[in-house]
């Protein structure tokens, strides 16, 4: 009698745990007829945008005592991570969803990681079955073959169908050469030209070269860079290599183009200093020898502004780095990395590094906390000096809240000759900065010493090729010296 009772409790709790199961189960079928409606319907009915909206109304239990504060950290950190609620707006107005989002997602149904343990253990089913995740990768596969494509049209090269395939497997593409996209010479050379002259800034010191010196990574090499007259900035300089691949320029996105970009340090007060575009025109107009290059490319254009930044951006256009051994690694040379390397790769995608540090050029394409499971403020707090405007990130160029601490994804290509790192210039080398963004950025706050070391392993392996990487920098005034 005793014994049949023990024996009918778990059969009890089994039956109705496959009942709860199956109502659940039940209640999240796919309906939609399209790729897109279907993936959204994934989305909704697992529950993920419980965690991942800017202002979700918690569930009864979320507001709990004790669990409050729980659920509470997990909807920011999860907001914070990826907002799925924006994605979904995307979908449903047609719009490209960028593909940091979209790698954020494919990483986490790979691993299986979504939603978090705290929730599925309470909302059983909601873990994404064999068919929700075939849906979520096939939607993946086709936002990857628009972004890539995207790439190949913009920078005007074609893709083979290989290359293509290749190019959708994988969070990280391959660098294009140069070579293989139209660029207009004599604009690049002129652009080049004034990449190194100093008639951009007003004491006729500094040049675009003095802070990005080509033959050392594109960056100076310091914390902050200094502009005319010795005086230092608040933020470290991005490498002007594969900046051509970035959505937007500078730290916070101000610039919309590497010709907008362009129109900046000319006219800021710490790094060159000039009142007025027409001042520099003005000291070009008096040199024959520039009037003639202008000319020559622009025709009756003349020397301006426009014609200034066109040229540089045009010669910013060749400052890319095919050819890393990664990149003939993607390629399908299999021996081009190490064992280790490679483990290292997997680790860097496993730990979703490359959900952000995505794309050709492995960042680049989006905004991102600094901070998105330990607060920025930490950050600040440990580097023990005041948060400036610098630090706000695209915060100081939008002044919406959501983007506070929020920074363009640093490309990690060439990662190895531009220390020092983060925008702040604070870190010196690869392994604190891998560090940090462990404990900031990723669910697994100490990585062990072995996947640290297999990380930056792998970040050697971005270092590609151009012929202007031993290109003797030799700031100067007069075209051709
Ligand atoms: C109870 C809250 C919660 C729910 C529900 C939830 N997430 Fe998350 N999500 C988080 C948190 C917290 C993070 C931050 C990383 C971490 O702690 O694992 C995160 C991170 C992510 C990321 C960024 C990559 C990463 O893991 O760092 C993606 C993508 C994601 N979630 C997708 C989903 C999807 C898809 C669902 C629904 C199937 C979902 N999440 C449901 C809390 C949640
Ligand atoms: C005094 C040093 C200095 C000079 C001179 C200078 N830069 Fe910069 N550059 C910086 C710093 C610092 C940043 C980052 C500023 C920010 O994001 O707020 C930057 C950002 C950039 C970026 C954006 C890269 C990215 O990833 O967002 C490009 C491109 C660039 N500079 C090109 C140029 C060009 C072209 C010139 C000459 C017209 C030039 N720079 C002159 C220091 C300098
Ligand atoms: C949620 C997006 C995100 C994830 C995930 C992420 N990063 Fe970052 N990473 C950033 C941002 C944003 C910065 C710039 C922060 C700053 O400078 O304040 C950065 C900076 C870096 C830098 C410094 C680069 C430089 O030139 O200054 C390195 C190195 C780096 N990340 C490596 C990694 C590694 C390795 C991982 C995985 C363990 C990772 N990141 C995960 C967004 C991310």
């Amino acid at each position: 009698m005793k014994n049949k009772k023990l024996i009918a409790i778990p059969v009890v709790l089994v039956v109705a745990i496959i009942v709860y199961a199956a109502i659940m189960l039940s209640g999240r079928a796919i309906t939609a007829d399209n790729l897109n409606d279907q993936f959204v319907q994934v989305i909704e009915n697992n529950g993920c945008l419980q965690c991942h909206a800017a202002d979700p109304e918690p569930f009864w239990y979320q507001k709990m005592p004790l669990v409050s504060s729980l659920f509470e950290k997990d909807m920011t950190n999860g907001y914070r991570s990826v907002d799925l609620e924006k994605v979904v707006a995307q979908i449903q107005a047609g719009e490209t969803v960028n593909i940091a989002d979209v790698s954020k997602i494919e990483q986490a149904t790979l691993n299986n990681d979504m939603p978090i343990i705290e929730y599925s253990a309470v909302h059983w089913g909601s873990n994404l079955n064999a068919s929700e995740q075939q849906i979520v990768m096939d939607w993946v596969a086709g936002q990857r073959t628009t972004y890539v494509q995207g790439i190949a049209e913009e920078i005007g090269y074609e893709m083979d169908e290989a290359t293509l395939a290749a190019a959708i497997s994988e969070p990280v593409q391959i660098m294009p050469n140069p070579s293989d996209y139209d660029i207009d010479p004599e604009k690049a050379e002129l652009g080049l030209a004034l990449f190194h002259d100093t008639r951009l800034s007003a004491d006729l010191t500094v040049s675009c070269a003095t802070c990005h010196p080509l033959n050392n990574g594109g960056v100076d090499g310091s914390q902050f860079a200094k502009g005319i007259a010795s005086q230092v900035g608040g933020i470290n300089a991005p490498s002007v290599y594969n900046a051509v691949f970035n959505v937007q320029q500078f730290w916070n996105g101000r610039a919309a183009t590497l010709a907008d970009q362009a129109a900046g340090p000319p006219l800021n007060p710490v790094e060159m200093g000039h009142e007025s575009f027409d001042d520099i025109v003005a000291l070009l107009e008096a040199d024959e020898e520039m009037v003639k290059a202008f000319e020559k490319v622009y025709g009756n254009e003349g020397i301006s502004q426009a014609t200034i930044t066109g040229a540089i951006e045009e010669f910013e256009r060749l400052l890319v780095t095919p050819n890393s051994r990664f990149d003939q690694y993607l390629a399908g040379d299999t021996g081009a990395l190490t064992a280790e390397e490679i483990e290292g790769y997997e680790l860097f995608k496993k730990n979703y590094c490359a959900t952000c540090h995505v794309g050709v050029s492995m960042g680049g394409q989006s905004f991102e906390k600094l901070g998105t499971v330990v607060d920025a403020a930490v950050y600040y707090e440990e580097r023990g000096t005041e948060i400036s405007g610098d630090d706000q990130g695209l915060y100081g160029f939008t002044g919406n809240e959501e983007d506070m601490y929020k920074f363009k994804v640093p490309n990690l290509r060439n990662i190895e000759l531009t220390a020092p790192y983060m925008h702040d210039g604070t870190h010196m080398t690869m392994e604190e900065a891998v560090r940090t963004m462990f404990r900031f950025n990723t669910a697994n706050p100490e990585p062990t010493d072995d996947t640290v070391n297999k990380i930056v392993a792998f970040m050697k392996t971005l270092t590609g090729e151009n012929e202007y990487m031993d290109y003797v920098n030799v700031p100067s005034n007069k075209l051709g010296q």
